[in-house]
């Protein structure tokens, strides 16, 4: 599994420098990233407050720009009240946790019936058993690797071997069109046994948006150093 080809990168823009978001959201495409991430948080599902559909409104001209895509991630309680703010500021998925969500079914009908990609989030002790009885109806699971929150946390050893076992679940259920992605804790150092553990999608933003290097940059030595860990 994992060649470089079947792994795309989401930029987590939670990250970025909010004077010059949309600067840092352009070098980050023009350097090759395909999908942008917002994290959305209500200081209630998760003890942190973030983003709401403004700012994927405002990421409109560059998503048209570079066709590229943008993934709302929902850290919110009851998210099914914001499913059509999201979708009419233009995103192409909105992810929803299985734990916020009260009639998770209705929730994933109600996100595709408005045309776009739904995805099901599992925090980190949160059991793949979970998942069992609907994840035929989802266009992608993702599992949160830290706590969710706060950006720049590491990553949890023990995902690897969840995301392993999702994708083994996904098989067994004939349901491989089911996308894998990761977020939290993901740098250069782990992106690699991540995609080899069988994630499609890999969630960054500490390791693309930060004070040291140039977000181009960083976006580069993440494609280069992943191309050389899979080659291996
Ligand atoms: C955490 C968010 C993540 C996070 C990723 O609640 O869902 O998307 O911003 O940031 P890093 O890559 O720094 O862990
Ligand atoms: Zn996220």
């Amino acid at each position: 599994m994992a060649a470089l080809e079947q792994v795309q990168f989401a930029a987590s823009i939670l990250s970025a420098d909010f004077t010059r978001l949309g600067e840092q959201v352009e070098e980050a495409l023009k350097a090759g990233i395909t999908r942008i991430h917002v994290d959305v948080m209500d200081g209630l599902f998760v003890p942190n407050l973030s983003l709401g559909p403004g700012a994927v409104k405002a990421l409109q001209v560059l998503r048209k720009k570079y066709a590229a895509q943008i993934y709302a991630h929902l850290m919110i309680a009851d998210p099914e009240r914001y499913i059509a703010d999201f979708v009419r500021a233009g995103v192409d998925g909105i992810i929803v946790h299985i734990e916020a969500c009260s009639h998770p079914f209705q929730t994933i009908r109600s996100i595709r019936s408005l045309g776009a990609r739904a995805g099901l989030a599992l925090n980190p002790a949160t059991p793949l058993i979970m998942l069992e009885e609907i994840m035929a109806e989802v266009d992608l699971v993702l599992i949160m690797s830290v706590e969710p929150g706060f950006g720049g946390q590491e990553f949890i050893p023990g995902s690897l071997d969840k995301i392993a076992r999702l994708r083994g679940l996904l098989l067994q259920h004939d349901l491989s069109q089911v996308k894998i992605a990761v977020d939290g804790g993901i740098h250069l150092s782990n992106a690699a046994a991540v995609a080899k553990a069988g994630a499609q999608v890999l969630v960054a933003g500490s390791e693309i948006f930060n004070s040291q290097a140039p977000v181009s940059e960083n976006i580069q030595a993440m494609f280069a150093r992943l191309r050389c860990d899979l080659g291996k």
